[in-house]
């Protein structure tokens, strides 16, 4: 991430998160409340878009646009010339993963901690490309009492074959939160000549990101996690020795220049690889309007000053929930050789089998409490709870309680 200069405390900065009366967000990994200072942007930018939609959305928006994506570029650490601006990361992996010049019989290796909605995708390349996806399954912490980035790095070298042709891997899990050593992963990708490609929904904005330094050929996140930006806005990094290498998943003007690896810049603001996999029709354009002022708040409070905050809330998280008797399978910072804990933590459920829908619905609709219910591979179902910046140490409190009394059953 980009060196910052903070200029708002963290306790001013919380003041500028508005909650909904009653709720408390122990799931920024979904998605964060928007600060104000970046909604009372996006309301502007709406009411502009909304009365005069023409102007703003093909000429008004523009400046706004790249701004944000400069921004953001110099915030993770590269240039703007390599990042796409999309809605959601989903997009992201669709697009590359979709387009490229699979060959049958290519491998794909996966973990078996990638975000579950994309089990259909991973089926499908098979189905339409012949790939054979092939999965290193992660040690959760309670069966491993190591989580080094050796460990994790040997795992990939031993399922690496000849016809390994990309890493697909995320850089922090969505249901255990477990961060993986992306930068080693990347490192081994060029080693042995295959692609990587880093799911980092959950990574800019929770821990740093240095693009240039990590080296993927692939990298996306969302803007709408922990950058908190409002929904609809993520990038795709893609190094410009594989700019060309996949296509634009909507077929719209501008979509030749990528055939004809175009890179001069259009009359859009952006460059013809840009314009080609952006342009997708009438859209509202918001969540990349105020994708400048995102960056901006985030900054002000300074990206060290966000982990340490994050990192003590993590701390307070763990000890409570130690208390419970809920099995932790994320692994703890102060374990020996564990890579630096994220402010995801999971805990496995004692019923297998429950419905992970009621139960969010129970802890959300009887006591106000926003949680995730993740659901493994195997079909066992965590509670994952995020102790993000902005929660407060009495926020975390509130969940011990319903935690001890619960009786998992009422969800089956
Ligand atoms: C690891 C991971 N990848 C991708 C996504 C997809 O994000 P989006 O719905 O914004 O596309 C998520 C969402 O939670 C995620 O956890």
């Amino acid at each position: 991430m980009s060196k910052t200069n903070p200029t708002r405390t963290i306790a001013a900065a919380r003041g500028e998160i508005v909650h909904p009366d009653g709720v408390i967000n122990l799931n920024a990994g979904s998605c964060s409340p928007v600060p104000q200072p970046v909604l009372n942007a996006q309301l502007a930018h709406l009411t502009m878009q909304s009365r005069d939609p023409v102007e703003y959305i093909w000429t008004a928006s523009i400046p706004h646009i790249e701004n944000g994506r400069r921004a953001l570029a110099s915030f993770l650490g590269t240039d703007s010339d390599n990042l796409l601006l999309c809605t959601n990361a989903s997009w992201a992996v669709n697009t590359v993963l979709q387009t490229f010049a699979w060959k049958s019989g290519d491998e794909l290796l996966i973990t078996d901690q990638e975000y579950h909605h994309y089990r259909p995708l991973f089926a499908l390349l098979t189905k339409k490309f012949q790939v054979a996806v092939k999965t290193v399954a992660l040690p959760l912490a309670t069966e491993s009492d190591t989580w080094d980035s050796t460990a994790v790095c040997a795992l990939f070298r031993q399922a690496l074959t000849s016809n390994t042709r990309m890493l697909f891997f995320s850089h922090i899990t969505s249901p255990t939160g477990s961060r993986l050593p992306a930068a080693e992963l990347c490192a081994l990708a060029r080693e042995r000549e295959v692609l990587s490609f880093v799911d980092g929904a959950h990574g800019p904005g929770h821990i740093p990101v240095d693009l240039d330094q990590m080296r993927p050929h692939f990298y996306t996140a969302n803007v709408h996690k922990w950058l908190m930006n409002p929904a609809g806005c993520a990038f795709l990094y893609a190094d410009p020795e594989v700019r060309f290498a996949f296509s634009p998943l909507m077929c719209m003007s501008g979509y030749d220049a990528v055939a004809r690896r175009e890179n001069r810049v259009t009359a859009a603001g952006c460059t013809a690889w840009q314009y080609a996999h952006e342009y997708q029709g009438t859209r509202n354009l918001t969540p990349l309007t105020v994708l400048a002022d995102t960056v901006a708040f985030f900054t002000s409070i300074g990206v060290g000053e966000v982990v340490s905050a994050w990192q003590e809330n993590t701390r307070h998280l763990r000890s409570l929930l130690r208390t419970t008797g809920l099995p932790i399978v994320t692994a703890d910072a102060a374990a020996k050789g564990a890579d630096p804990q994220t402010c995801l933590t999971a805990c496995q459920l004692p019923l297998p089998r429950i419905d992970p829908n009621k139960a969010r619905s129970w802890f959300r609709r009887e006591h106000g409490i926003e949680l995730a219910f993740p659901v493994l591979a195997d079909g066992r179902v965590l509670l994952r709870v995020s102790s993000a910046w902005f929660n407060t140490k009495e926020q975390l409190e509130r969940l011990v309680p319903l935690l001890n009394g619960c009786d998992w059953g009422r969800f089956v």
